[in-house]
């Protein structure tokens, strides 16, 4: 089948629904494709907020949010997205209020906002109340309300359809193939302008907060193209996830006074960052808890846990405030956190790396200022480098809503501009020849076992902490695993709703993303954010002041080409300040 709309988006979480909203506002035809139901995608599951220098709780401005998104970042993001995010924020979450989203109140009644790890007043002095915050139920009210707003605005859905290809030729995008997984049929969409906004690829790694279908399609298929993956490497792991789980327990949390403890009961935190104790940025707090997993003060059966205490919150703060995670507790570990102690241990949770776009979400097909026409990005799996080496708390429902709206407003403009780009003479070609290698091949190998293998090997090799001996290990399991991908073979022949045919893909599309990590990691000698080895334990800015770029070397499988871009500077030279930091 064949379709035709001006604007077509590629995923419907924070990031595609703002980037639908605002190419349907720019007068043009558009349609948005999600492997899910919209109000299902992975930006509900988002609790803590979204950070603005509203300055409702206390005095804030954008400036110092810029700083601390820098800072955070451990001055890897580039300083201008910095800028616009810290500023167009403001304005947007005013937007979303303006839409209808229920934020929380201030007694006075304005938004209500409370502290997150990193966020700062004057620079870096003391914890400011940043996340604006729909009780610990954020991203979910953001999805709700900017569905509304697309419906209203006559934005047409296709629902349960799984991109497949993205049609290219000669530096221009022309549309993408998508399989409609009621039917099993293949569907060819042709645009003028195309928006990726798929969300990120946790689904590589054992213990992650993301949803299953987070599997990075899109980054793999632009990848395949020998177009490049930026910054990689850096991958976050939220500090608290559920224990064995990995579902998100919010830094809200936190944000509201809950403490981290050890065995012993003891606040850990104020040994490794005296200053902001449990608000310490992530990859911070990430390290000190497994620090204290590994010299042996963990909790629980297997020691690999530490607990998170809101006992001596007042029961309506924890009941109210931070319902979701209250009722996560007390659904999948049996605990209530009015009156336990509630084990966590750090998840997989966030891609600072992704699709390289420029400030208006336009993808970069190199480190030079190259572009692929018609083609933009937004959300976790673009990287505008807005975090750098480090995402901050809420700096991701924020970099949906600006980065999104700006992707949308641009490619609307592109598509009035453009008349439609002829397509490939057989578009949906590659997209067969995916599908009959996973059904008509001979090969015993099994996708489950695979993908287990990947998870695992992933999370003990390119994990929290890293080093060049177990990287290199992952570069010949990732080799092994791929070849063995090759034989793999599904068993069900089903067309509608072949789920084992679906997983059996994403998890090609992971194989690469894992790949492309692995290679970027490996090749940054260096100490910097959320990547941090123990062979190189410095931030070396005189050689690593600069963003990688991962190709997929097309005519060596396996091999991956690692390129540079430069770091966008303005202004916050304490870019040399050494380490270790005091926070
Ligand atoms: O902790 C949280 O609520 C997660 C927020 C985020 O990743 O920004």
């Amino acid at each position: 089948m064949h379709h035709r709309y001006d604007v077509l988006v590629v995923g419907a979480g924070g990031a595609g629904l703002m980037a639908a909203l605002y190419a349907a506002k720019g007068n043009v035809s558009v349609a948005c494709i999600s492997k899910l139901y919209p109000t299902r995608s992975h930006t509900g599951a988002a609790q803590g907020g979204i950070g603005a220098a509203l300055g409702n709780v206390a005095e804030d401005h954008w400036e110092w949010h810029m700083f601390d998104t820098v800072k955070g970042g451990d001055y890897l993001t580039d300083q201008d997205a910095a800028e616009v995010f810290a500023k167009d924020i403001i304005d947007v979450v005013y937007e979303l209020e303006h839409m209808g989203l229920p934020f929380s109140r201030t007694a006075d009644g304005k938004i209500a906002q409370r502290k997150f790890g990193g966020h700062t007043r004057e620079f870096g002095k003391a914890a400011v109340e940043r996340s604006c915050y729909a009780k610990d139920r954020t991203g979910h009210m953001i999805l709700q309300t900017l569905y509304q707003q697309n419906v209203k605005a006559g934005t047409l859905f296709f629902n349960e359809f799984h991109v497949t290809d993205l049609l290219i030729e000669d530096g221009r995008c022309r549309g993408v193939v998508a399989y409609e997984l009621s039917t099993g049929e293949l569907h060819t969409f042709h645009a003028k302008a195309v928006i990726l906004a798929a969300g990120g690829y946790g689904r590589i790694f054992k213990i992650t907060s993301n949803a299953v279908t987070l599997t990075g399609d899109l980054m793999s298929i632009y990848y395949r193209k020998g177009l490049p993956l930026e910054d990689m490497e850096f991958y976050q792991f939220h500090p608290t996830g559920l224990a064995k789980l990995g579902i998100l327990v919010t830094e809200g949390i936190r944000g509201e006074g809950g403490i981290l403890r050890n065995e012993s009961g003891e606040r850990f935190m104020e040994r490794y960052a005296p200053t902001i104790k449990d608000l310490a940025p992530r990859d911070i707090v990430s390290r000190s808890i497994i620090t204290e997993i590994r010299e042996g003060r963990g909790v629980g059966r297997d020691k690999d846990a530490v607990n998170i205490d809101l006992t001596h919150l007042p029961r309506e703060v924890i009941e109210g405030k931070l319902a979701e995670i209250t009722d996560l507790a007390r659904t999948y570990l049996g605990l209530d956190p009015v009156k336990d102690l509630v084990p966590i241990q750090p998840t997989a949770h966030y891609a600072m790396g992704g699709i390289p776009t420029d400030l208006n979400g336009l993808c970069l097909s190199d480190g030079n200022g190259g572009t692929v026409e018609g083609l933009y990005a937004a959300g976790e799996q673009a990287c505008v480098s807005l975090h750098g080496a480090n995402r901050l708390g809420t700096n991701s429902l924020g970099d949906l809503v600006v980065f999104g709206r700006r992707a949308g407003i641009y490619a609307a403009q592109y598509a009035r501009q453009v008349e439609f780009a002829d397509l490939p003479d057989d578009p949906q070609a590659e997209s067969r020849d995916l599908f009959d290698s996973l059904r008509q091949g001979t090969g015993k190998e099994n996708a489950a076992v695979i993908r287990k293998e990947l998870q695992e090997s992933m999370m003990n090799n390119v994990g929290i902490f890293r080093n060049g001996p177990d990287m290199e290990k992952q570069v010949d399991i990732l080799k092994d695993l791929k070849a063995r991908y090759r034989n793999v073979t599904v068993g069900d022949p089903s067309k509608r709703y072949n789920s084992e045919l679906i997983e059996a893909m994403e998890l090609g599309f992971a194989l690469d993303c894992a790949e492309a990590m692995t290679a970027s990691a490996l090749n940054r000698t260096e100490s910097r954010g959320a990547h941090d080895r123990e062979d190189f334990t410095e931030r070396n800015d005189v050689d690593w002041l600069k963003h990688t770029m991962a190709y997929k070397d097309l005519d060596k499988p396996g091999n991956v080409v690692i390129g540079y871009k430069d770091v966008a500077l303005k202004g916050f030279t304490r870019a040399f300040e050494p380490k270790p930091r005091v926070y």
